[in-house]
C-alpha cells in the first residue's frame, strides 16, 4: 500500500495538461493502486481522485460507487444533453471549499480500463458532474476556475484562512 499526499491547490502539478497514457502495463495497476490507496486520505473520503492529485500528470481516474472503486483512463466526454444544473461540489484538492457548480446533465463517457478495454457508458446527475470535474483535473482545471471571478477569489480568501 502507498498513500500519497494529495496535492493541493497552488502545487503547480494540478494546473499541468495531464498526458495520454499508452501502455496497459504494471506501471498503471500500481498508479491506479496508489490512488485508492489514497483516495480518503485528503480532508475528507473522495468521490472521484485524479492522478495529478497525487502527483502523477497522467490521464487515469478513479471514482468511488456503489462500494467499489473504478478506474477510467484516458477519459472522454461527449455532451448529451445541453442544459446543465447546479449543485454543491468539493474536491480535495481545494479542501474546506463547497461551492454550487453548473454541469451538464448527461454526457457520454468514453475511456479504457486498466487492462486497455473499451469502456462507453451513458451517465447521468451526480455521476455525470463527478466525471466532468475529474475530467477537468486532467486539463489542469479546478471546479473553483468555474465559478465566477468574486465567488472564486472569496474561496481562495476561506482556503487560506482554514488552512
Ligand atoms: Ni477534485
Amino acid at each position: 500500500m502507498a498513500r500519497r499526499k494529495i496535492r493541493t491547490f497552488g502545487d503547480p502539478v494540478l494546473r499541468e495538461k495531464s498526458k495520454k497514457i499508452e501502455n496497459f502495463d504494471e506501471g498503471l495497476s500500481a498508479l491506479i493502486k496508489d490512488m485508492a490507496d489514497s483516495i480518503n486520505s485528503g480532508y475528507q473520503p473522495g468521490v472521484g481522485l485524479a492522478a495529478p492529485q497525487i502527483g502523477i500528470s497522467k490521464r487515469a481516474i478513479i471514482i468511488n460507487y456503489d462500494d467499489e472503486i473504478k478506474a477510467f483512463i484516458n477519459p472522454e466526454i461527449e455532451v448529451l444533453d445541453k442544459s446543465k444544473e447546479a449543485d454543491g461540489e468539493g474536491c480535495l484538492s481545494v479542501p474546506g471549499i463547497r461551492e454550487e457548480v453548473d454541469r451538464f446533465k448527461k454526457i457520454r463517457l468514453k475511456a479504457k480500463d486498466i487492462k486497455g478495454n473499451n469502456i462507453d457508458m451513458v451517465v447521468e446527475g451526480f455521476l455525470a458532474r463527478v466525471f466532468q470535474h475529474e475530467v477537468d483535473h486532467l486539463e489542469g482545471m479546478l471546479f473553483i476556475d468555474r465559478l465566477d471571478k468574486k465567488k472564486k477569489r472569496e474561496a481562495i480568501t476561506k482556503m487560506h484562512k482554514t488552512s
